[in-house]
Order: C-alpha cells, then sequence, then structure tokens
C-alpha cells in the first residue's frame, strides 16, 4: 500500500502557483454553492493563543456547512498551558482530529507541531505569517480581475509585519508586483525579500520598497494596508503610531491612485490610523468581501487538506443548476 504524505498549509511558498490556482478554483466552486456534505465524520482541532473574530469564526462555519465539526482550544483548556510538551500535544491530537488550526506566537512553534503531527495542520497567523489571509486576498482580488499575473499591488505602513511578509511570497509566487510604502525601518527583511526574489517569474524587478506612498500607488491595481500595532507589540504602540503616521490610506492617497484601484485590509482596522472611516466604506473598497472570502476560501483548503484522496469527494461537489 502506498504511504500517504500528509500536507500541511504553514507558508504561503510550500505551496506552489498551480495548487494555489486550483485552491482558488475550489473556493469559487465552493462560494457558489456552499453547503456540500465533503467532510463528513472529520473534525477540525483550533488552537488559538492569540484573539481572533474571522479566522475562528469562518473555520467553525467553514467545517460545519462540510458536514464536520470543530473544538476550539484555547491554550488555557490544554495541558499545553501546563508544561504538556508540543510533541506529546501534537502526537495526541493527532490520534483524534482530523486537521488542525493554530494560531500562536512564535512561527517555530507551528513548524514543530507540524513535525510531529501526522494530520495536516494550517497556519492560523504567527508573528511571521499568515497564510490562510493570502489565499483569501488571492481569490478576492481574482475574483474582481480575472487574473493576478501583472497586477501591482501596495502595500502601505506596516510593511515588516507577518501580513505584509506572506504578500512578498505569494505576490512572488504569484507572478504578481509588489510594491511596500513604508519607512525604512518597516520594509521587509532583505533575507525574506531575497527568498522570495529566487520565486518570481520577474526576479528582481517584481518587488520594491519605497519611502514614497503616492509615486507608488500611481500605477496600483490594489491598495493594501493592514494594523501599524500587530498582536504582541502592544507596548511599541506610542512609537509605531508615531513612526507610521503619514503612511494612511486615505481620500489623498487613492486619489493618486487609477480610478478603478481596489482598497484591501485584512482587518481587524483601526479607523483613523492606517485606514480613514472615508476609504474603508468608499466603492474602491472590497474589504468585507475580502473578510467573507476568508470562509470560502478556507473551506477549500480544508477539503484540499482534509480530502480522502481514495475517495476525491471533490468529485463529489454539487454544482449549481
Ligand atoms: N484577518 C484576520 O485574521 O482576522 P482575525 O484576527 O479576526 O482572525
Ligand atoms: N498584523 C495583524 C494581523 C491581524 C489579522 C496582527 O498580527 O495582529
Amino acid at each position: 500500500m502506498l504511504m500517504q504524505v500528509k500536507k500541511d498549509f504553514i507558508d504561503i511558498q510550500d505551496w506552489n502557483e498551480k495548487e494555489i490556482l486550483e485552491l482558488l478554483e475550489l473556493s469559487g466552486r465552493l462560494k457558489a454553492r456552499p453547503i456540500q456534505p465533503l467532510l463528513i465524520g472529520k473534525t477540525l482541532g483550533m488552537i488559538f493563543k492569540k484573539s481572533s473574530t474571522r479566522t475562528r469564526v469562518s473555520f467553525e462555519v467553514g467545517i460545519s456547512q462540510l458536514g464536520g465539526s470543530s473544538i476550539f482550544l484555547s491554550e488555557d483548556d490544554l495541558q499545553l498551558g501546563r508544561g504538556e510538551s508540543l510533541e506529546d500535544t501534537a502526537r495526541v491530537l493527532s490520534r483524534y482530529l482530523d486537521s488542525l488550526v493554530i494560531r500562536t506566537y512564535e512561527h517555530r512553534e507551528v513548524e514543530e507541531f507540524a513535525r510531529h503531527a501526522t494530520i495536516p495542520v494550517i497556519n492560523g497567523l504567527t508573528d511571521e505569517t499568515h497564510p490562510c489571509q493570502m489565499i483569501c486576498d488571492l481569490f478576492t482580488i481574482f475574483e474582481r480581475r480575472q487574473q493576478l499575473k501583472g497586477l501591482k499591488v501596495v502595500y502601505v505602513g506596516d510593511g515588516a509585519n507577518n501580513v505584509a511578509q506572506t504578500w512578498l511570497f505569494g505576490a512572488a509566487l504569484m507572478g504578481m508586483k509588489l510594491s511596500v510604502a513604508a519607512p525604512p525601518a518597516y520594509w521587509p527583511k532583505s533575507e525574506a525579500v531575497r527568498s522570495a526574489v529566487k520565486l518570481s517569474c520577474e526576479g528582481p524587478r517584481f518587488f520594491e520598497a519605497t519611502q514614497d506612498a503616492v509615486s507608488a500607488v500611481r500605477d496600483a491595481d490594489v491598495i493594501y494596508t493592514d494594523v501599524w500595532v500587530s498582536m504582541g507589540q502592544e507596548k511599541e504602540k506610542e512609537k509605531r503610531l508615531k513612526d507610521l503616521a503619514g503612511y494612511q490610506v486615505n481620500e489623498a492617497l487613492v486619489k493618486a491612485a487609477p480610478r478603478e484601484v481596489l482598497v484591501m485590509h485584512c482587518l481587524p482596522a483601526h479607523r483613523g490610523e492606517e485606514i480613514s472611516a472615508g476609504v474603508m466604506d468608499a466603492d474602491h473598497s472590497i474589504i468585507f468581501d475580502q473578510a467573507e472570502n476568508r470562509l470560502h476560501t478556507q473551506k477549500a483548503l480544508m477539503v484540499k487538506l482534509m480530502e480522502n484522496r481514495s475517495q476525491n469527494p471533490e468529485s463529489r461537489i454539487q454544482e449549481s443548476e
């Protein structure tokens, strides 16, 4: 019998362009017909060490729409919080669950969990990356533009955070262009840029970092932003708000961009800090469609990861009439 190698979803670049496009295609089919009995009897575990609205709720609703169930586990509920090792926890939970989402601080914890688990492990956000957000963002752009290749995303604000770093690899992988508009201390790490450049079919031309947000957005297809103070950075709040004050996505910045530009934000947003309330609610904004798409894309991800390959459940999807 052939052993099946389990697949995890820890970083966007662990999957190739073809696999991501397949995921987007499946997301579209599940969005068109949301209730599908593809994961009956499957259970998703969810360990969250940080707060969440979208990730938690969309995974819980998503697995239930697919016929499965979920168990939400905060660190305090688990013996992990009292010193049981990650390795033992991963090995034991693998005996009960079919997949596990982890949201935590240190990226290496997710990697270690995945190393010891025999079930697919999904990164629900770490200090370094947020790949579930990335598939949602790619799907949302594709839905509007029917293409990804060649499009230019301008990421304004904290270009060194988890969402920005994931964008670096996501854009490279999908043949998009990425411009980070931020003060130099908030540009992505050069080591990450070097690795992303290797992935991009455009080479070094796919990426630029600049302090001039207005020039960067002149040919933007998408303007993207995220909070200036991510979870775990609360002590740096005062400094960050001061450093990034000139990088708000507001009406003046959007005016400098092409008329059809799309404005995105992974949420939660701090209206009046990284984005003005007016821009969030204006026609350019696709932010709430983007939030909805977390549900559809994570359902696709769960089907891809938990499917019993011998039964090929994707072929059992009922299409809309
Ligand atoms: N965008 C996102 O991951 O939101 P939550 O923190 O609410 O899950
Ligand atoms: N950069 C933000 C993203 C929240 C979804 C954070 O880590 O808090």
